[in-house]
């Protein structure tokens, strides 16, 4: 994961590279250093922790305006100030960030670096080691560079210093997400664009395997064979509001709002100018020629996914199963003649997910990636995307890419089935719009409701039947995630088989009650743990709620449910986090975006 920045251009960069990872903390955040090039030479930062505890290290008078910075999300070597990037060479003379995992770097070691002593314990410092010995062998630094690249194998986004070359930012690319962005005052590279949207709106897709010499006058880049490419820079259109958190205390409470006005961007966004819903002919055939669909994802995209194959199978008439990516890919069942795969992933990053889709693309099997983020590498790879419109999800906790994963699923499935249902899906989302309106103006209930149920809790249970399981296991998910409080989703009828064992006085149960054919079993689930001492509360759906119920969601289409059920329990999450004094947006451990399997 890991978030890295670089620029190159007429202003101090200090401060644009601090801003730059202020915006990237999201993929990681538990140590963060920048490097310098200077008159006096290489000077550099680092910090265990946020970018803050950086900021507050940096000396305000450095003048420099060639620098490269990082947040880190370890994955070799504890997250501490030695382990934190960059990493130098032995004798100082390189410097380099990275974002990835070197698969073969013990090899390396044992095989060019023997006597070289290193300071950390990463598999990152073995490049700018690398480089060093190749350097001292002879070779100019790009040469040096590009040898020590093409020994590596795994995901690598780089940006290098070199002392003895003040003036440029080496920089090379596989499998780990990278962009350049040019502008007359400098160039820049990051792992988002948001991150330099602060110089510049214009930049440079890069692709696997390619280097690029980052000047303060321009931008070379070639393939790692030395072949130069010319590839147009494009507008990025975020607008500088979307990424940042307004009048909001926190990202996830933002997100939380926006889900209304991203399920009516989303019919907008699918609709033909008369407003039918629509999807891309191309899709629609490549579900046509499928007989059965397989859905790839990860963590709540995958609870999504869930509700997606009760979509196609109910709207479209396709079978449909959902997968773990990290499971599918080393344990593939036996596929049907004609798969279609589906991958949902709202960073289009994931490295679990990417490699099923690498894998079925060599199997000669078509593939669709359904992402918030257009030309991410996922969405590249695949042969259609479905996008999201989502507009930055820069919580951990995801939260508007779920409902928008839910709303793109339903359109594309009652598209798929030309319509032939009982019912006008444009007309039902408007409907499940207003009611997720309606139910995150209910903050004050479920901040009260967090206090009540959950203070000083270790463990807590979600129900439901149907579609209201799989919404549980996603309100369990967000729970867990954010407030450290163990959680697990059930079915409402598999508790007893083993699990009921884990109830006692006063133990938190959430139950979903929104899916009239269940809702009566679901209800009769919630005696039993109720019985045994369980602090149960029960959300249930205008027309088959009872009196007690602690929520009632107004009503909406039971396909559609799921959109509605999953706010209270957003906002639950949310609070309980709040409550207990955790970091809502960037909870312990985690990282936006997992760019590692
Ligand atoms: C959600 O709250 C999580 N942070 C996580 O489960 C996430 O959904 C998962 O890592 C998949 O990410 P993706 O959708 O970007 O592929
Ligand atoms: N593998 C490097 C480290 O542990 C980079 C981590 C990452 O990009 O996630 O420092």
């Amino acid at each position: 994961m890991c978030g890295i920045v670089g620029y190159n251009g007429k202003n101090q960069a200090a401060e644009i590279l601090l801003a730059g990872l202020e915006k990237l903390e999201y993929r990681g955040y538990d140590s963060a250093g920048m490097a310098f090039q200077t008159e006096d030479g290489l000077v550099q930062y680092k910090e265990k922790g946020r970018v803050a505890d950086l900021r507050k290290a940096v000396d305000g008078s450095l003048e420099s305006s060639v620098g490269i910075g990082h947040t880190r999300w370890a994955t070799h070597g504890v997250p501490d100030r030695k382990n934190s990037h960059p990493h130098q060479s032995a004798t100082g003379r390189f410097t380099l960030v990275h974002n990835g995992v070197i698969e073969n770097y013990e090899k390396l070691k044992n095989s060019y670096l023997k006597d070289v002593p290193f300071a950390s314990d990463t598999d990152t410092e073995v490049i700018v080691q690398l480089v060093e010995h190749f350097a001292e062998e002879g070779l100019m630094t790009g040469e040096a560079f590009r040898k020590a690249l093409s020994l590596l194998h795994g995901s690598y986004a780089i940006a290098l210093l070199d002392e003895q070359a003040p003036e440029m930012i080496f920089v090379a690319k596989n499998r780990s997400p990278l962009l350049v962005g040019v502008s007359e005052d400098c160039n820049v590279v990051a792992s988002d664009a948001m991150a330099m949207l602060q110089v510049t709106d214009q930049f440079i897709e890069l692709h696997d395997g390619e280097v690029v010499l980052l000047g303060r006058g321009g931008v070379t880049i070639e393939t790692l064979e030395g072949e130069k490419i010319e590839r147009a820079p494009y507008t990025a259109e975020l607008d500088m509001s979307d990424i940042e958190k307004g009048t909001y205390p926190h990202y996830m409470l933002k997100e939380i709002d926006e889900q209304p006005g991203v399920i009516r961007k989303i019919m907008e966004a699918y609709s033909t100018e008369d407003g039918t819903l629509t999807i891309e002919p191309a899709i629609r055939q490549a579900f046509r020629r499928a007989d059965r669909l397989y859905i790839i994802a990860a963590g709540t995209s995958y609870h999504a996914g869930l509700v997606g194959k009760e979509y196609i199978e109910k709207l479209a008439g396709l079978p449909a199963e959902v997968h773990i990516s990290s499971e599918f890919g080393y344990n593939m069942p036996l596929l049907s003649e004609k798969p279609l795969f589906l991958f949902i992933t709202q960073s289009g990053e994931t490295a679990d997910s990417r490699q099923v889709l690498v894998k079925v693309k060599a199997l000669g099997y078509p593939a669709i990636t359904m992402t918030n983020v257009p030309g991410s590498t996922l969405s590249r790879e695949a042969d259609h995307t479905l996008l999201l419109h989502a507009g930055p999800e820069i919580a951990v906790a995801s939260t508007k890419a779920y409902t928008a994963q839910l709303a793109v699923l339903a359109i594309s499935a009652y598209c798929l089935g030309d319509g032939a249902c009982d019912f006008d899906l444009k007309q039902e989302l408007g409907i499940a719009a207003n009611a997720i309106e309606t139910l995150t103006d209910a903050k004050q209930e479920m901040e009260s409701l967090a206090a009540e149920l959950l203070d000083n809790k270790r463990n807590a249970f979600f129900l439901g039947r149907g579609l209201d399981y799989y919404v549980s296991l996603e309100g369990a998910l967000k729970l867990k995630e954010i407030s450290y409080i163990q959680a697990e989703g059930f079915a409402g009828g598999e508790l007893k088989h083993g699990t009921i064992a884990l109830i006692e006085e006063g133990t938190p149960v959430i139950a979903l009650a929104t899916q009239r054919n269940v809702s009566a079993n679901l209800r009769g689930n919630v005696k039993e743990v109720t019985a045994r001492g369980a602090n149960a509360c029960i959300i249930s759906m205008e027309g088959d709620s009872e009196p007690g119920d602690r929520l009632i969601l107004p009503h909406i289409h039971d396909l559609l449910t799921p959109l509605a059920a999953v706010i209270p329990l957003q906002l639950l999450s949310y609070y309980a986090s709040l409550q207990r004094g955790c970091d809502v947006d960037k909870p312990r451990n985690l990282a936006k975006s997992v760019t590692v399997e």
